[in-house]
């Protein structure tokens, strides 16, 4: 309509409303995203840049070890199983601990071969400092600025981490590698080497015990016959997956297939929300760890508690017919928790969003 002047076109409804379509498409493209909650609709301001790229691995003392390649020869000893990049998500924010944090988490992932970290810092600029200890280990990175939009910095509780593992996201989205895994893994949290040679071979979701979350000093998928069938995890909350964010690895492809999925800010309900918008299904969840009985990954921070005690039937610690048993075996072993037939905080399993009690009964 090359002469067809404003007004004129505005008189064309068919046109109003394009026109307030295309205003709504500004506004949704300029602000980055919408939340829906039950409650109202949020507009996410979110604005993350990308500091530092490097995808040059200059590490010359990578040594091939079961440790860092795996024992098993037929999967995981392969070149294959090898060329998978895992994709190591870390948000930080600054504060005392942070480089400390850093330099240990830095000095474990040093070890691990074909790894990419993302380090995603929750400033409103990129800090040089990080960068330049990020450049020494050695691995390939990403460095990001993603501050919280200010609307979350004054909830409570505050869903700390949420825009930088988003923008994490998509920053793989848009660079990852295939084959590859992505992993959240905390700047508070002590990783066993061999956890990496149990998530680089995740075929689509795969899930694993963390050690020292709530009362239970642990979460973990309890397994039977090779398959999850619940979760323990002191805090069911309704959750569909009462996970810990490092309890669990999902795979780029398996990714892929749900281009839209996201992490909500909502505290406590990141690792729930996320797993909900890829559409996880409870037969899909690759078991690891030894069937979920070892913990390769503890939720350490920079504090001491006692451990656990956990009230529960006896029968689910001698049987050995699920992973619970040998799992507590482990962490009884380990001085993590103990558990009591009469006394300490109830033991319960958590399946389809609700818990059912194990101080009297088996799962
Ligand atoms: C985004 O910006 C608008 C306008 O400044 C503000 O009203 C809204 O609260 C902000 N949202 C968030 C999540 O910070
Ligand atoms: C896990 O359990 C399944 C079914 O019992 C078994 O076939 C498999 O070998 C176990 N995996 C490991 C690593 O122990
Ligand atoms: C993702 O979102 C876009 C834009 O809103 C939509 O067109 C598309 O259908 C969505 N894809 C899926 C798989 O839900």
């Amino acid at each position: 309509m090359p002469h067809m002047n404003l007004m004129s076109y505005f008189r064309n409804s068919a046109g109003v409303l394009m026109f307030f379509c295309l205003i709504l498409y500004v506004v949704w493209t300029s602000t980055g995203d919408y939340e829906r909650s039950s409650v109202a609709t949020v507009t996410i301001n979110e604005s993350t840049f990308v500091c530092k790229e490097n995808f040059i691995d200059t590490r010359t003392f990578l040594v091939k070890s079961p440790i860092t390649h795996g024992t098993d020869t037929n999967e995981t000893g392969s070149d294959n199983f090898m060329s998978t990049t895992i994709y190591f998500i870390t948000p930080t924010y600054p504060r005392r601990e942070q480089f400390a944090e850093i330099v240990r988490l830095g000095q474990t992932l040093m070890n691990v071969p074909n790894l990419h970290w993302i380090v995603a810092d929750d400033t409103d600029s990129c800090n040089p400092q990080l960068d330049e200890f990020l450049n020494r280990f050695g691995m390939p990175y990403t460095h990001i600025s993603s501050p919280m939009p200010d609307f979350y910095r004054s909830q409570k509780p505050m869903p700390r981490g949420v825009a930088n593992r988003r923008a994490a996201i998509n920053w793989i989205r848009q660079n990852g590698k295939k084959p590859g895994v992505m992993y959240f893994g905390d700047d508070d949290n002590t990783f066993d080497l061999r956890l990496f040679n149990e998530i680089r071979s995740t075929k689509g979701v795969s899930m694993f015990p963390v050690g020292l979350i709530g009362l239970y000093s642990v979460s973990a998928p309890i397994v039977r016959h090779g398959k999850v069938i619940g979760f323990f995890d002191s805090w069911v909350s309704q959750r569909l997956w009462p996970v810990d964010m490092a309890g669990f690895a999902v795979s780029l492809e398996y990714l892929e297939k749900s281009p839209n999925s996201t992490m909500p800010y909502k505290a406590g309900f990141e690792e729930d929300g996320f797993l909900r918008s890829i559409g996880l299904r409870m037969h899909e969840i690759e078991p690891k760890a030894k069937n979920c009985t070892e913990i390769l990954v503890w939720h350490t921070q920079t504090k001491k508690e006692k451990p656990a005690l956990i009230h529960i039937d006896d029968r689910n610690v001698e049987s050995a017919d699920s992973s619970l048993g040998p799992l507590l075996k482990t962490l009884e072993s380990l001085g993590v928790s103990h558990t009591n037939p009469s006394s300490g905080v109830k033991a319960q399993i958590a399946k389809n969003s609700k818990a059912k009690d194990l101080t009297n009964r088996t799962v």
